[in-house]
């Protein structure tokens, strides 16, 4: 697949095929691969924590937020995530903030794409309680919790459409296709 198929390809996604696991060793592939990765000053602040037990994937679930416009169970009951890799920023890293959160999302990119040239969909995710997750881990406060990305094989059907009068509430439709409204080319451009 080309660069522009994954981009395109790579959408966030909420129900998993339980049975078509994500191994932790693909994960860790993956995060070597994010590693090389531009970083601000080189300072490369990110560090990783990948989940593959069933328990560990439970725990991570109860403490965050799938699609809350929605207001549905997600994911739903037997379509779990098969792995999550949650993202720190290193406080010794000695990267300044903004610089730091910028490694961030440019990491967590490379990790969705690489995710999908496998075979494999996740979602990003910023809706966690940060003290839980590291009392949950066991991980020292030394490592700021950033974002988790839980991943697996996509169960969703998902469908970008142009966004009209500045309406981006992503929904559902009579079908259970998940719709993504994106900026039309009109609000790009400035
Ligand atoms: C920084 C960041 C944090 C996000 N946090 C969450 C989250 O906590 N829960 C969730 O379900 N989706 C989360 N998302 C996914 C967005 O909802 C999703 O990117 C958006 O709806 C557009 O869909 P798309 O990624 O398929 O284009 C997050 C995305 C980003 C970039």
């Amino acid at each position: 697949m080309t660069v522009s198929e994954l981009i395109l390809k790579n959408r966030s996604t909420r129900a998993f095929d339980e049975s078509t696991p994500i191994s932790k060793a693909t994960m860790e592939e993956l995060i070597r691969l994010a590693a090389k990765s531009p970083s601000g000053m080189n300072k490369q602040p990110v560090r990783y924590r990948v989940l593959s037990d069933a328990a560990d994937i439970d725990k991570m679930l109860e403490n965050c937020r799938f699609a809350g416009l929605l207001g549905i169970k997600l994911p739903p009951e037997g379509q779990k995530p098969t792995g999550f890799i949650l993202m720190f920023t290193d406080k010794e890293a000695k990267s300044p903030e903004a610089l730091a959160l910028k490694d961030i999302g440019i990491a967590a990119e490379a990790i969705l794409l690489g995710a999908a040239e496998k075979g494999f969909a996740g979602c990003m995710l910023g809706s966690f309680n940060p003290t839980r997750l590291l009392a949950d881990f066991g991980i020292s406060d030394r490592y700021t919790p950033q974002l988790a990305i839980a991943l697996g094989k996509s169960a969703e059907e998902i469908r970008l459409i142009e966004a009209k009068d500045g309406n981006l509430n992503y929904y559902r439709d009579e079908n259970g296709v998940h719709i993504v409204p994106k900026l039309p080319d009109a609000d790009l451009f400035i």
